[in-house]
C-alpha cells in the first residue's frame, strides 16, 4: 500500500490569488475525505499578510474538527513557530507539519530566519507538541535545488534531515520546492538518505514545474519510498519560490500506482469530483493530464 499525503488544500491553495470562502475550502476537503484519502494537510497557521489565502485557518479547522473528526482521517496543519502551534493546539489539531530548508536564502525569504534559527523555533514547537501528544511531520524544502542558491548538495539534505529526526519528527518529507529534480539525482539522494534513515520514515514531495514529478516518483518507488505528497488536480506552488508551479497531481500519481497494481485506497471518480469542484472555484484548468483525459472520456 502506498500512502498519499494530500496537500492540495494547503500547498495547493496557498498560492492562489482568488481568496476562497471557508465554506468552499471545507466542501473541497469533505470531498477529498469521501475519495478515500487518509491524510489531508488542510491549512497553515502562519502570518496572514504572508499567506492571505490561509487567513481563515481557525474557522476552517474548527469546522473540520466539528464535522469530519470521526472519519478516521488525519488533518495535519503547517506551523512555522510556537505562536502558530499554540493556535493550532488550542483548536484541537492532532498533527502538525514543521518546515525548514537546505538553503538559508530560501528560509530567509520564506520564514524570515536562517536554517539554524528555524531549528530554534522548531525545537520549541516539537517540545510543546511532545508534551501535548501532537504528532509532528517535518519538511525539508529546496532539497534538490533552490531558486536563489541553485543546485543543492546531498550533504545539506542529510544534515537537515538528521536534525529533524533528532528533534523527534515521525517522518521527513523531502521537498523539490521548485521542481528541478531529475530521476538520477533523486535516486542518488535517496540512496544516501537510506544509508542513515529507515526508508519508511521518508516521504517525497515533488512539484511538477518542469514536468519531472511523475518520473521522479517512479524512481523513488524503485528506491523503496512508499509515501508521497501530492495535490488534487495539481494545484499548488510556494509564494516564496518564484515560478514554482503545482505539486504533482494526486490523480496522475494515482494512475501511475494503479497501473502497477499498487493500492492507494482512493476512489478516482470521487477524487476527480473534488478536483473539479475546486478548479471551478478558482477558475483554472487542471494541471493533471490524467484528470483531463478522465473528464473528457469518462474512462480510466
Ligand atoms: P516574522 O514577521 O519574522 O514574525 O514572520 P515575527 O515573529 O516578527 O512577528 C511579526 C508579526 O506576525 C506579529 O504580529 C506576530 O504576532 C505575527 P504583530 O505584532 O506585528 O501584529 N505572527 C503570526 N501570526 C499568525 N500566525 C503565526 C505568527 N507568527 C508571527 N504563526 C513567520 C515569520 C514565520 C511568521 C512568517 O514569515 C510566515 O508566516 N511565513 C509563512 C511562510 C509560508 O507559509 N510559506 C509557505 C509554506 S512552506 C512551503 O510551501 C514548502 C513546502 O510545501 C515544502 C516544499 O514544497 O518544499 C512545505
Ligand atoms: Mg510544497
Amino acid at each position: 500500500m502506498i500512502r498519499l499525503v494530500e496537500v492540495g488544500p494547503r500547498d495547493g491553495l496557498q498560492n492562489e490569488k482568488t481568496i476562497l470562502s471557508t465554506e468552499d475550502k471545507f466542501q473541497f476537503i469533505s470531498s477529498l475525505v469521501e475519495s478515500g484519502l487518509k491524510s489531508i494537510e488542510v491549512t497553515s497557521f502562519v502570518k496572514a499578510p504572508a499567506i492571505p489565502q490561509m487567513a481563515d485557518a481557525t474557522e476552517l479547522f474548527t469546522k473540520i474538527k466539528n464535522e469530519l473528526s470521526d472519519r478516521g482521517v488525519s488533518f495535519p496543519c503547517l506551523v512555522p513557530n510556537l505562536k502558530g502551534y499554540e493556535t493550532a493546539k488550542a483548536l484541537g489539531v492532532k498533527e502538525i507539519a514543521i518546515f525548514t530548508a537546505t538553503s538559508d536564502s530560501f528560509t530567509k525569504k520564506n520564514i524570515n530566519a536562517t536554517i539554524e534559527e528555524s531549528f530554534e523555533r522548531m525545537k520549541e514547537v516539537v517540545e510543546a507538541a511532545k508534551n501535548d501528544g501532537v504528532m509532528v511531520r517535518g519538511y525539508v524544502s529546496t532539497a534538490f535545488g533552490c531558486p536563489y542558491e541553485g543546485a543543492m548538495d546531498v550533504k545539506k539534505l542529510l544534515s537537515v534531515t538528521k536534525k529533524l529526526f533528532n528533534l523527534g519528527v515521525y517522518e521527513v518529507s523531502v521537498g523539490d520546492t521548485i521542481g528541478v529534480a531529475v530521476p538520477q539525482q533523486v535516486r542518488s539522494f535517496i540512496r544516501v538518505l537510506k544509508t542513515e534513515f529507515p526508508i519508511g520514515k521518508l516521504a517525497m514531495h515533488f512539484h511538477d514545474t518542469r514536468g519531472m514529478a511523475l518520473t521522479n516518483i517512479y524512481a523513488s518507488l524503485e528506491e523503496g519510498i512508499t509515501t508521497f505528497d501530492s495535490s488534487a488536480g495539481g494545484l499548488g506552488g510556494c509564494p516564496y519560490a518564484k515560478g514554482a508551479t503545482g505539486n504533482v497531481a494526486t490523480e496522475d500519481v494515482w494512475y501511475l500506482l494503479h497501473s502497477q497494481g499498487l493500492d492507494t485506497g482512493i476512489d478516482i471518480s470521487k477524487l476527480a469530483a473534488a478536483s473539479q469542484f475546486i478548479l471551478e472555484k478558482i477558475n483554472r484548468p487542471t494541471e493533471s493530464k490524467f484528470l483531463r483525459a478522465y473528464l473528457n472520456t469518462g474512462k480510466i
